[in-house]
């Protein structure tokens, strides 16, 4: 049967990275998942979800929850591998599609142990972590309620595989993302006295931005401010009413975040009356930040060494994981699996060695069944 459970979700893993889906449009994807489940015994539970499930395996009111996301990227693959994405323009490249396989393998395994579980396991396939924010969509269909922690897997090409990552603590960003339009007056190139420059006023704003980490935050705490897109003006003797601005935030302590949230506010309003504009600000992004609980982290980590795993700390990142919403309700541990290291997450080159998947399925599902007993 384990043969058989390494097989299948090998192919499985194969077919969702030849067939990958955006963000809020994993309709197929969850339909295939759905169809394995049950094709197993497995109860899909019956919630609001448009993409993405849940499933149960095991009774009891101790409850763990095992996270997936299903989700791809828009990004052309340009790997030769036979498997390769049969969808242009979309690709699997932050190896969502092992994490789907991997928790299908975990969830097959505990449905054979079902009748020894201490408790019940919510077995959740994701939508939309990219987008990011599809967590909401899991919380928001209440059936987190009674759950008391939660594991999530994620691959890393940072390690090989037989590695996993695990670390308390932050392990991604907490993410913001903003827009500011600054409108000024629109001039002829040669009479700015007519206008007002919105040129002269994003590059104030995009200058005094850069005192938020460097004046206004702690030195040894760890922020980043990028202003990243700015638009303004069409051609060379118009002076342009508008201007665009689009960043991000990064930061790891709620009260960092909180400090760079008030500032880049204030500097916006302040740069406005400073030049007579007027400013409209809008946060498009809101996401906290990923942080490990101790106590699953070690526990995962004594878990896995007792497995034969190599363990290494996460590396630290300011990126993002929408997994963060579920740790700001529930307790929960964000464990990386090695598999392989190539080329990075986004990139149109990225693999994921399937190899690393059977064993993260076997793991998971020993550690969800193990807490359960503790
Ligand atoms: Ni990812």
């Amino acid at each position: 049967m384990t043969t058989q459970i390494k097989e299948f979700i090998e192919k499985e893993f194969y077919h969702f990275h030849k067939h990958p889906e955006l963000s809020y449009q994993e309709f197929e994807t969850t339909k295939r998942l759905k169809a394995d489940l049950e094709a197993h015994g497995i109860e899909v539970l019956p919630l609001n979800l448009e993409t993405g499930l849940v499933a149960k395996i095991g009774q009891g009111d101790k409850v763990v929850a095992i996270r997936a996301d299903i989700d791809a990227l828009p990004v052309q693959e340009t790997t030769s591998l036979e498997y390769k994405s049969q969808v242009p323009g979309v690709m699997h490249a932050c190896g969502h599609d092992s994490h789907a396989a991997t928790i299908l393998g975990a969830a097959l395994f505990l449905k054979q142990r079902e009748k020894d579980l201490k408790g019940t396991v919510k077995v959740i396939f994701q939508p939309a972590e990219e987008a990011p924010g599809g967590a909401h969509k899991i919380i928001d269909s209440g059936v987190l309620k009674d759950v008391r922690a939660i594991f999530g897997v994620h691959s890393s090409a940072l390690f090989e595989v037989g590695t996993l990552g695990i670390k308390e603590g932050p392990i991604c960003a907490a993410v913001e993302r903003f827009k500011i339009v600054f409108t000024g007056k629109g001039s002829h190139g040669a009479h700015p006295e007519s206008g007002n420059d919105a040129v002269i006023i994003g590059t104030n704003f995009v200058n005094a931005a850069q005192t938020i980490v460097s004046r206004n935050l702690p030195p040894y705490e760890q922020a980043v401010v990028s202003i990243t897109h700015f638009e303004a003006g069409t051609t060379w003797n118009v002076i342009p009413e508008t201007v665009l601005l689009e960043g991000t935030i990064r930061t790891y302590k709620k009260e960092v975040r909180a400090l760079a949230k008030s500032r880049l506010e204030e500097i916006a309003k302040g740069i406005a009356t400073t030049f007579n504009a007027k400013v409209e600000l809008t946060w498009e992004v809101e996401l906290p930040a990923t942080i490990n609980d101790k106590k699953l982290s070690d526990f995962a980590k004594d878990f896995a060494l007792k497995e034969g795993f190599k363990v290494e700390p996460s590396p630290s990142s300011l990126g993002g994981e929408d997994f963060s919403l579920y740790q700001e309700i529930l307790p929960g541990a964000y464990i990386q699996f090695g598999t392989g290291k190539t080329y990075p997450n986004h990139n149109p080159n990225f693999k994921v060695d399937p190899s690393a998947i059977y064993p993260t399925a076997k793991y998971i599902a020993s550690l969800t069944e193990q807490y359960l007993k503790d």
